[in-house]
C-alpha cells in the first residue's frame, strides 16, 4: 500500500471510535445530501443491490434505509477499524462489508445504486475514480455522492496565524472540474454546490476535532505542528462549499 493510503487508513482507524460523536459536519451534510436526493426521486425507484464506498460509521447508510427500501447492500471502507464499527451495528439484514480501497474496487458494474458522503476527495485520483465507476454503471443505475470543494479558515479578530491556518488545509477538487469529467450525453446528472459554517472558540479546536475523527491526514508535503497555535483563543470560522452530484445512466 503506498504511505498515503497508509496514513488515510491508520488515521481513520484511530478516529473510528469517536467519529460518531465528533463527526457534526459530516452528518450535517449528509442530511442535506439525502434531501437533495429525495427532491430528484419522484420515480418510485427500487434499489436491488447498493454499495456505499468510504462508509465510516456507515452513517449514509442509515439515513438512506429511513427512505429507500433496499434488498442487499454492501459497505466498503479503507478502514478496518470503520468496518468493526459498522458491521457490528446491526444496519441492515442483508448488509455485507468489506475492509478495501475504492481505487483498486473492481465490482462497480454489480450495483444499482452506488453512493457517498464526504469520502471520494480521499482518492489517489478523483477524475479516475469518477469514470471508473461511470463506466461500469449498468443502464438505470444511479449514482449520488457529495465531496468538499474548500474549507477555509478565518478569524473574528485579525492574527497573523490565520494565514498559518489556510496553509495547512489540503486542497480539494473543484466543483467545475467534477461537473466536467461527468458530463456526457450518457448520463443525466443533477448538481448543486452548498456552503456551510461551523463556529469553534479557538482555531486549535479545529484541528484538534479533525484528529478526533481520524480527518486531519495532510496531503500537502509539509510538516506542521498545529500545538503552536494551542495559546491563541480568537472564534474560528469554518466555512465548506461543498458538492452534490446525482448521476443516473440513461
Ligand atoms: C470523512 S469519512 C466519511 C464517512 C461516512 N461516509 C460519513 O458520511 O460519515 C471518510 C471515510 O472514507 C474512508 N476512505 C478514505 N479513503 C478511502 C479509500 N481509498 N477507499 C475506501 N475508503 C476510504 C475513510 O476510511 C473514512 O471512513
Amino acid at each position: 500500500m503506498k504511505s498515503f493510503k497508509k496514513n488515510i487508513t491508520k488515521s481513520f482507524d484511530r478516529g473510528s471510535n469517536n467519529y460518531d460523536l465528533n463527526a457534526k459536519i459530516q452528518k450535517k451534510i449528509c442530511q442535506q445530501l439525502i434531501s437533495f436526493f429525495k427532491n430528484l426521486d419522484n420515480s418510485d425507484l427500487q434499489i436491488v443491490n447498493a454499495l456505499e464506498i468510504g462508509c465510516g460509521s456507515g452513517f449514509m447508510t442509515k439515513e438512506l434505509i429511513k427512505l429507500k427500501k433496499i434488498e442487499k447492500i454492501h459497505l466498503l471502507d479503507i478502514s478496518s477499524e470503520m468496518i468493526k464499527k459498522v458491521s457490528s451495528q446491526n444496519l441492515h439484514k442483508n448488509a455485507s462489508f468489506e475492509i478495501a480501497d475504492f481505487d483498486n474496487f473492481s465490482r462497480y458494474n454489480e450495483y444499482d445504486f452506488i453512493y457517498s458522503n464526504m469520502a471520494m476527495h480521499w482518492s489517489e485520483n478523483i477524475k479516475n475514480l469518477i469514470l471508473k465507476i461511470l463506466l461500469n454503471l449498468s443502464k438505470n443505475s444511479f449514482f449520488i455522492f457529495s465531496i468538499p470543494h474548500s474549507l477555509r479558515i478565518s478569524f473574528k479578530k485579525k492574527n497573523k496565524a490565520e494565514n498559518f491556518c489556510s496553509s495547512l488545509v489540503n486542497q480539494f477538487p473543484k466543483y467545475n472540474d467534477i461537473k466536467q469529467i461527468i458530463c456526457s450525453e450518457n448520463y443525466n446528472l443533477f448538481s448543486k454546490q452548498i456552503s456551510l459554517n461551523e463556529i469553534y472558540n479557538r482555531p486549535i479546536d479545529f484541528f484538534l476535532n479533525l484528529k478526533k475523527i481520524g480527518a486531519n491526514v495532510s496531503l500537502i508535503k509539509k510538516k506542521s505542528n498545529i500545538f503552536s497555535l494551542r495559546h491563541i483563543t480568537v472564534k474560528t470560522l469554518i466555512n465548506y462549499d461543498v458538492g452534490f452530484f446525482f448521476i443516473k445512466k440513461i
